[in-house]
């Protein structure tokens, strides 16, 4: 009888609670993605040539870890076992010898995949496959999934992704599960249950302003995802974070716009996963993404998302709390024409409206690390006064 109840209880409990690999992502998962820029031109060889840049250019240094496969990896159909089966033309020796050489190189391997029937290139989705694929996937040693949400046909997203999270748990092998629902359906409400980030749009465009209209659907440039969802920061936290999109440094954008871009996805604490062919990165472009000060505010154990303070003009001002009762500021001027900015610290008090962080800058003094000079430049008792180029930031890291 005792048993009868038991198995009863376990029943019940795994249905009820979603079984997710838990702390795999207390800090934004770091990494690079193929999709913004080879689409399905992807190959063995530029996995790993993209795996050898991450030593030899610094990314690892700097805490990218994960190199993920995005759409186009497979065959059209299952193999005959009704298994995913890599493009062999593509892949020549499966994923698993390309994992083993990422792990080789201490760097973690995330691949793609798809809640639908077809992913969004065409290729074989999970629906239905979910256990057979998460074993199949940890059977190759996969670190993170990203999972897309086309061919859904009126799917429910939160079973969905449950049934992948329960999946991925019974096949033993953690990985970051990447829900890429675009935020139609508030995953920033259920999300950290059963993934550990979540996209809140479509795909993003390598441009500051800009939309791409395709008619059925649209991409949107950095400012566009910035400004497209009110009121989810306080979704957004370690091991379940807000995902703003793969990003576009280093795909065509001005220096000043792609510096700009990538302050606010460390002011937001997203993902940084990069999206540039990063075999031959320009020097300003591994510059931007490796700035050591601006990732360690993109880290920052809080996790805490920037929240717009305020406008000064043509200014935005974005605000973050940062551990040990530092903040991080960021100055982004939003016109084209360059701006100057004029800033009493003192006339301010900072209240987070969505955390329990607030500053007087009448009353306290921070010092201040001015990220992208890489210098300390004076302090909060002194207003400042500085010009800002056109769709540029000045970023400050405020110390005690
Ligand atoms: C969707 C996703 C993109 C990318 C493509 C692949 O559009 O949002 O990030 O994965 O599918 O087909």
């Amino acid at each position: 009888m005792k048993k009868t109840f038991l198995i009863i209880f376990l029943i019940i409990n795994s249905l009820a609670f979603a079984q997710k690999y838990e702390n795999l992502a207390l800090t934004p998962p770091m990494g690079w993605n193929s999709w913004n820029t080879f689409k399905s031109d992807i190959s063995e060889q530029l996995i790993k040539d993209v795996a050898d840049a991450f030593i030899r250019d610094g990314y690892k240094d700097a805490g990218y870890e994960y190199i993920i496969i995005d759409d186009c990896w497979a065959l059209r159909e299952r193999d005959e076992n009704g298994n995913l089966a890599p493009d062999p033309e593509k892949f020549p020796n499966g994923m698993k010898a390309l994992a083993d050489y990422i792990h080789s190189k201490g760097l973690k391997f995330g691949i793609y995949g798809d809640a639908g029937r077809k992913t969004c290139a065409g290729y074989p989705g999970s629906w239905g496959y979910e256990e057979q694929d998460a074993r199949l996937l940890a059977s190759w040693g996969v670190d993170y999934l990203k999972y897309d949400w086309c061919s859904t046909m009126g799917r429910d997203p939160k079973e969905a992704y449950k049934t992948m999270s329960d999946a991925i748990y019974a096949a033993e092998r953690p990985m970051v599960l990447g829900i890429c629902e675009w935020g139609t359906a508030a995953p920033w409400e259920w999300g950290k249950e059963f993934g550990h980030l979540w996209r809140i749009s479509g795909d993003i465009a390598p441009c500051f302003e800009c939309i791409v209209d395709h008619g059925s659907y649209k991409d949107w440039g950095v400012m566009k995802i910035v400004y497209m969802r009110e009121g989810i920061r306080k979704y957004s936290g370690p091991d379940g974070w807000n995902d703003f999109d793969m990003m576009e440094v280093g795909n065509g954008m001005a220096v000043e716009e792609d510096r700009s871009h990538f302050s606010l996805w460390c002011m937001f604490s997203t993902a940084l996963i990069m999206g540039n062919d990063i075999r031959s990165a320009a020097p300003e472009t591994i510059e931007i993404l490796t700035n050591k000060d601006a990732i360690a505010i993109n880290q920052d154990p809080l996790g805490i998302q920037a929240f717009k303070y305020t406008d000064v003009d043509s200014t935005e001002v974005w605000v973050k709390s940062l551990e040990n009762e530092e903040w991080a500021v960021c100055f982004l001027n939003r016109k084209s024409e360059p701006a100057s900015l004029e800033f009493d610290w003192g006339e301010h008090q900072i209240q987070d409206p969505d955390f329990d962080y607030a500053v007087d800058f009448s009353k306290n003094k921070f010092k201040l690390y001015n990220i992208w000079a890489g210098e300390r430049d004076g302090n909060t008792k002194k207003p400042l006064k500085a010009r800002i180029a056109g769709h540029g930031v000045i970023m400050f890291r405020l110390e005690k």
